[in-house]
């Protein structure tokens, strides 16, 4: 790769995903300066059994946007940040919600494989749906294993029907995955679980947030019916071997 191509674009090795993806991954960065040709130099020093690039930009950077469309990288989904100010007064869990505790894998991982559709692994029409299931399942496994800072699951008679899994960095704590077993959707269990972080973190976080895609229409209806609000929007973009985009 050329220096100037190094100092705008990089890319890196994504062992976990080229896992489900059965060939190398990479995702690319890339600084305001970037332009198509830099994408496309960093692009030829790529391995010919390369199977997926992917990059998230912000939704307003519209040059450097344009340039990765010229190089072909396909918009994949645009991913809305929401972030809310939590309470200095922890509460207690609401009710139906308690902490994970082993045993709770696989109905946690079968809520992970089955419940997740519009993330941009399944958001890709060219990408083999059960490539996602696979990953979202594992994701799921991982932060139950301690990837996660703390793992919430709701029960229903006894049935693990859905789970809040979070991340901790600093003051703000992020949803990592939230999901709700397929048939139990929209009867207040992800609102449950969402309060229940919220209620987790009050007096240990300053900021609680979540990201989810413009399409996912429960997702968004859920947070800013909590009080989070939008503060940021980025677009995913994915190439593949093949997408050539135009000669520009
Ligand atoms: C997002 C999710 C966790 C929400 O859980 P849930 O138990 O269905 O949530 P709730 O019932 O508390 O609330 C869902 C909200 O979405 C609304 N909703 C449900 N289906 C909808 C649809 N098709 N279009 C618009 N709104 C919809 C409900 O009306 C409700 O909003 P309201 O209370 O303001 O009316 C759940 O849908 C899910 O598991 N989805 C799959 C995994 C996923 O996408 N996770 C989020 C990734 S960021």
């Amino acid at each position: 790769m050329s220096a100037a191509a190094l100092d705008t674009v990089r890319l890196d090795a994504q062992p976990f995903d080229a896992r489900f993806v059965g060939g190398p991954v990479f995702r690319m960065t890339t600084t305001d300066a970037a332009d198509a040709g830099r994408i496309r130099s960093a692009l030829a020093t790529l391995d010919k059994a390369v199977k997926l690039v992917s990059a998230r930009v912000p939704a307003g950077a519209s040059a450097l946007r344009a340039a990765l469309e010229a190089c072909g990288f396909v918009a994949i989904e645009r991913l809305v940040t929401f972030e809310r100010t939590l309470e200095s007064l922890p509460g207690a869990l609401p009710e139906g919600v308690r902490p994970a505790r082993p045993g709770d894998e696989t109905a946690c991982a079968a809520i992970g494989r089955t419940a997740f559709r519009f993330d941009r692994y399944h958001a890709d029409a060219r990408l083999d749906p059960a490539i996602g299931d696979a990953l979202k399942e594992a994701w799921v496994l991982n932060d139950l294993a301690g990837r996660a800072e703390t793992c919430l699951v709701a029960v229903e008679a006894d049935e693990v029907v859905g789970f809040n899994l979070c991340l901790l960095a600093g003051e703000v704590a992020t949803i990592d995955l939230i999901a709700v077993a397929t048939g139990r959707q929209g009867r207040g269990i992800g609102s449950r679980l969402t309060e229940a972080g919220a209620r987790h973190y009050a007096g240990r976080a300053r900021a609680y947030r979540a990201g989810t895609q413009a399409t996912n229409a429960p997702s968004m209806a859920l947070y800013r019916r909590l009080g989070f609000r939008a503060v940021a929007e980025a677009v995913t973009y994915h190439w593949m071997p093949g997408d050539t985009g135009s000669n520009r």
